[in-house]
């Protein structure tokens, strides 16, 4: 089947769409991207999760260290992503099936891409040019690699669509949208693609600047440790309930992306004309908001170089 006949490929990535267009899309992700749903992975997440420490004693040379981890948090984040979206239980380091590699492939040509094609000239729209096709390319891998999913979640559907909400938690994505039946499997595989490209690279990033954190300020990796030990007994693993008694991690994971943020800005063309602190801006008009620059504004955030996660612990965070 092919799912893009007639539209560029490009176009399956709806971040990449505005306005009403962009909304109508956003909608049908639902409830599935909301924290209740969410909560449901942990068993899959925490397993692996289990896997990369695992993997960290494995290469950690005679002193304990880890020379560098980044391959180790690329493995991690593929394979909480895949197991959000797809369900797959795939272990990287271990890919006797190629799987692993064609994702990892696949996602990172299509991001190294959509960067070429998003800021040159478009001539792509005139001839295809080499980053089109190979934009192409790995979209077409992740299209079968999506349908291969899609198919083995086909089965049956109509039956398991009476299952219960409950019964839904845990379910991959992929699985859940195509057994409520609000989008075809046409865009249920392009959502699951949208998914995998905008959930990977920026998952790895933050962990690995979270860890580069914790590793650099050792009283906030003990208060982090505290808070865990605290919630959880020996051997026993974070569920949604667990997550929710230790704010201190989300304070450190909201810290570490105000100091080193995966979208260092996020531009928006504006629909309509606006008058923004003395300037008049016309609508059409590109503004960036500059997320980096921000976060680190002393009228923004006090010692703004200072790492500090419990400065999230109240709502009065500002100077
Ligand atoms: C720490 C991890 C993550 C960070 C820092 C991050 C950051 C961002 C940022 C900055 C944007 C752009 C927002 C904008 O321009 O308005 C975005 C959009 C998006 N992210 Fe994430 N993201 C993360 C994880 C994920 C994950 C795990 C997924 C999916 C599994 C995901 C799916 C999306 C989608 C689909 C969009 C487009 C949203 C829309 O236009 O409606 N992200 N993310």
């Amino acid at each position: 089947m092919d799912i893009t006949r007639g539209i560029p490929k490009l176009y399956i990535l709806y971040y990449n769409r505005s306005g009403e267009e962009w909304r109508a899309n956003r909608s049908k992700l639902g409830k599935q991207l909301m924290p209740a749903n969410v909560y449901g992975y942990c068993p899959g997440f925490n397993k692996v999760a289990r896997r990369f420490i695992r993997n960290v004693y494995d290469v950690q040379n005679d002193d304990g260290f880890v020379e560098d981890a980044r391959d180790l948090i690329r493995y991690w984040s593929l394979e909480v992503a895949t197991h959000f979206v797809y369900g797959a239980n795939l272990d990287c380091r271990n890919d006797k099936e190629g799987l692993a590699k064609e994702l990892q492939d696949a996602v990172g040509g299509l991001l190294d891409c959509i960067f070429d094609l998003q800021t040159t000239l478009p001539l792509f729209k005139i001839f295809p040019t080499k980053a089109y096709k190979d934009f192409n390319k790995n979209m077409d891998k992740l299209i079968e690699i999506g349908q291969v999913y899609a198919d083995k979640y086909s089965s049956d559907i109509e039956a398991r669509a009476a299952v219960s909400d409950e019964k839904f938690h845990g379910m991959s994505l992929l699985e859940q949208w195509l057994i409520e039946g609000k989008m075809s499997t046409k865009d249920a595989i392009s959502h699951s693609i949208n998914m995998l490209g905008a959930g990977m690279d920026t998952t790895a990033h933050t962990t690995a600047f979270v860890l580069y954190s914790l590793s650099k300020h050792p009283k906030v990796q003990e208060k982090a440790y505290k808070q865990i030990t605290s919630v959880l007994g020996d051997d026993e693993e974070p569920d949604g309930d667990s997550l929710q008694k230790m704010p201190y991690l989300g304070h450190l994971i909201k810290e570490t992306q105000r100091l080193y943020p995966v979208a260092p800005f996020v531009p928006r063309m504006l629909d309509t004309d606006i008058d923004l602190l003395g300037y008049h801006i016309p609508a059409k008009t590109t503004i960036v908001p500059g997320l980096e620059a921000m976060g680190q504004d002393p009228k923004l955030f006090k010692d703004p170089l200072k790492f500090n996660p419990d400065r999230w612990s109240t709502d009065d965070i500002h100077p």
